[in-house]
């Protein structure tokens, strides 16, 4: 099972203002790349508090599979493609195999990046780094241990409105 994380990131590496405020994330750059990694995948997994966030904006992400980490699994699900699943990142990941993807994004947020990374099954990061500082806010990864861990850069593309596309495989 390949696990990669994408975020978009500010350029001091929060993702969301402490407010939880994501409207600085760019529509014409960030989205459509965002999109066609999923599409690319089928299959996305998100914690609960960005899934409820988000709800009806985006998601659940149409013609997908959703996998939405929380400990309320019994919660009401009125979706065909939303599965809810105990934070525990290993079953994540065999539910998704059991649904037939070899591959999956992890669309965060902070506490759901954490758990994976915690648990040693992420393989690669995906970072839109923002043209922007928002000086404090919630990090990319929460709960983590503090480890050390070795990024090997895959690939690095300038994108427009000063965006960066970093693509990291985790060693
Ligand atoms: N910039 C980006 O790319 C990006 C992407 C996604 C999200 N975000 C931002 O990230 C923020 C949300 O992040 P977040 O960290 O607060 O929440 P989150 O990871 O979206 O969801 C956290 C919830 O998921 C479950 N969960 C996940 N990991 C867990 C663990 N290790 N232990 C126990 N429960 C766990 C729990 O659900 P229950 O409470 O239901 O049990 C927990 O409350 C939002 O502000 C959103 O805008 C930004």
């Amino acid at each position: 099972m390949n696990v990669t994380l994408f975020c978009a990131i500010s350029a001091d590496g929060f993702i969301a203002t402490s407010e939880r405020n994501s409207e600085w994330i760019s529509m014409e750059v960030d989205a459509p790349i965002w999109e066609a990694e999923i599409k690319k995948r089928g299959c996305i997994i998100v914690g609960s508090k960005a899934f409820y966030q988000y709800l009806d904006d985006v998601y659940p992400f149409p013609e997908v599979q959703n996998i939405v980490i929380t400990s309320q699994t019994d919660r009401e699900n009125k979706w065909d493609n939303v599965t809810f699943v105990e934070p525990d990142a290993s079953k994540a990941l065999s539910v998704a195999e059991s649904l037939g993807f070899p591959e999956v994004l992890l669309v965060g947020g902070a506490k759901t990046n954490g758990l994976f990374l915690k648990s040693g099954k992420v393989n690669g990061i995906i970072l839109d780094i923002h043209p922007l500082l928002l000086g404090s806010g919630i990090k990319v990864f929460e709960d983590t241990d503090s480890r050390m861990i070795n990024l090997q850069k895959l690939s690095s593309q300038e994108l427009s409105e000063g965006h960066t596309l970093l693509h990291y495989k985790v060693v």
